[in-house]
């Protein structure tokens, strides 16, 4: 696998004090910003959007576009993930992820006016993400099965391919959930496929889950509870790092 990126999701911080908490987690050693994007459609809760991306963004000490160390990871757990690219782009989004299932049935246009009904597909999203000049990742709920991704990262067109899959641990909606093993088996099946994938895994991530995670092939850890959660932050961002870097 890759080296750890550990990926504190940043729903779990305070969200009066966002920035600081954004700040504050990067000097703790994390590598990338977990931001949680949620519509109250595509899961049945809400966070926050682009505005509040723009204000929190330059808080990191870093760059957009510069990856490594401060990297947003907006993961869009939205009904029409097409819509918002540019909006995300423009907040400082590094790395835009998709959810599979919300890109095979949204019908939405490319900008927040609305000028098409065409449909969107998977491959030509990841090719508008780059584009712009991010990176592009692609997530599949528990319900849905890893195999729908072979064809998508079979591709070989290298604009269409994403950099990242993210396997949901948990359902898709909430912080503090418990680990989903289940989900393993899919990490596993992509790891054995793709040595180099970054392989995201999101929900339920903990000093306690993170050896199983790890042995299945992930390598992005994001962690949301178990990071905010304790006295020591940079305690648990390091315990991840080594169970993965072994
Ligand atoms: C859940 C989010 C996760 C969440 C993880 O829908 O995608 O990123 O913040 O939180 P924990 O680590 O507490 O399960
Ligand atoms: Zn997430």
């Amino acid at each position: 696998s890759p080296p750890a990126i550990i990926a504190p999701s940043i729903l779990s911080a305070d969200f009066a004090q966002l920035g600081k908490a954004c700040a504050d987690t990067i000097a703790q050693g994390a590598d990338w910003l977990h931001v949680d994007i949620m519509d109250g459609h595509f899961v049945p809760n809400m966070t926050f959007g682009a505005p509040v991306v723009t204000k929190i963004r330059p808080h990191v000490d870093r760059p957009p576009g510069a990856y490594g160390k401060g990297t947003f990871d907006c993961h869009m757990m939205i009904a029409e993930p097409k819509r918002w690219v540019k909006d995300f782009k423009s907040a400082g989004c590094d790395l835009y992820c998709f959810h599979y299932e919300a890109a095979i049935s949204s019908t939405a246009a490319d900008t927040p006016s609305g000028t098409s009904n065409a449909k969107t597909s998977p491959k030509e999203l990841i090719r508008y993400i780059h584009d712009l000049d991010m990176q592009a990742g692609i997530a599949i709920k528990p319900s849905t099965p890893v195999d729908v991704l072979w064809e998508i990262l079979e591709n070989p067109v290298a604009e269409e391919r994403p950099d990242m899959v993210l396997i949901m641990t948990v359902e898709p909606g909430f912080g503090g959930q418990s680990f989903m093993a289940s989900e393993l088996p899919k990490v596993t099946a992509l790891r054995n496929k793709y040595p180099e994938l970054q392989i995201e895994v999101d929900g339920g991530l903990s000093e306690k889950t993170i050896d199983q995670a790890a042995d299945a092939g992930a390598n992005v850890i994001v962690a949301g509870s178990a990071v905010f959660g304790a006295a020591d932050p940079g305690e648990v961002i390091r315990k991840l790092r080594e169970a993965v870097d072994g």
